[in-house]
């Protein structure tokens, strides 16, 4: 599965199996956890065994099953782009993973934030999770139901950007990929810009998860239009000749 596939095949993944994640791929997983950690400054970490952050969490568990193996997202608390850049590199793993056949979710509110996941160092702080592991080949009746009451109407395209004269395909192909992004309750609160030939974002509204969603968002944006974003909510798009010089993997 390419990186384009992976990003259009995508969906939250609610149930997961007791099938173990096999150890050749928990090591391309971690190489990749290291790879992001080195780029970006951030300490990211994989939980083989993550449930006990669900155990406690009757009523809000309901909306994942058997979740185990978690990203943990951590990094400098310190860091002023700390959620952004979770969310950027973060939505590489979880294209990373898509590749590799697993399921993944995207969690800020479902897990027991007191949950001990591991010792922080004292300039750390945990974000969110992802959980990741084998799901069920088709979404059960359960995930269908939780999609719907979660999955607020899709966007339409022409929402998600604003433009001063028609964009070129190639900044409509970025927009389009970020349909496909996961947000937080759906919202997909960024917009891009096309201004006098150039590539912007705006964030609209001022949600918990947004500077997530604006990370995860321009993830998607780099991929389908070719090129880089920096982080910041004034950072300006580098188209490059390379359409995936974001991808911070091997193919
Ligand atoms: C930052 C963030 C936090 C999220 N938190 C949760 C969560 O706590 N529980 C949950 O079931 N889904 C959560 N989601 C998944 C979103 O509900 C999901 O991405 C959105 O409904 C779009 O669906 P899709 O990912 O299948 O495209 C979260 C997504 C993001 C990006």
């Amino acid at each position: 599965m390419t990186v384009l596939q992976a990003l259009n095949a995508r969906v939250s993944r609610r149930a997961y199996t007791d099938k173990p994640i096999p150890p050749e791929l928990i090591l391309r997983l971690e190489k990749n956890i290291e790879t992001v950690n080195r780029i970006a400054g951030l300490s990211i970490r994989f939980l083989p065994d993550g449930s006990g952050a669900f155990a406690r969490l009757s009523k809000t568990y309901g909306l994942l099953t058997g979740v185990r193996s978690l990203f943990c997202m951590a990094g400098q608390a310190e860091d002023p782009f700390l959620r952004e850049k979770i969310g950027y590199y973060g939505e590489f793993l979880v294209l990373s993973a898509t590749q590799m056949g697993l399921g993944t979710c995207w969690i800020g509110g479902s897990f027991d934030k007191e949950y001990p996941f591991y010792e922080l160092a004292p300039s750390e702080k945990l974000v969110c999770v992802v959980a990741v592991g084998f799901s069920p080949e088709e979404l059960t009746v359960r995930e269908k139901l939780v999609r719907k009451a979660l999955h607020r109407a899709d966007k339409p395209m022409e929402a998600l950007y604003d433009a001063d004269e028609p964009p070129p395909e190639w900044f409509l192909d970025g927009v389009r990929a970020v349909a496909k992004a996961p947000s937080a309750v759906n919202r997909h609160p960024t917009r891009f810009l096309w201004k006098d030939g150039r590539v912007f974002v705006q964030n609209e509204g001022n949600f918990s998860y947004q500077s997530i969603d604006l990370g995860i968002a321009k993830a998607h944006f780099a991929l389908g239009a070719g090129g880089r974003f920096e982080p910041g909510e004034r950072s300006e798009f580098v188209k490059e000749e390379n359409p995936l010089a974001a991808w911070p993997f091997d193919r």
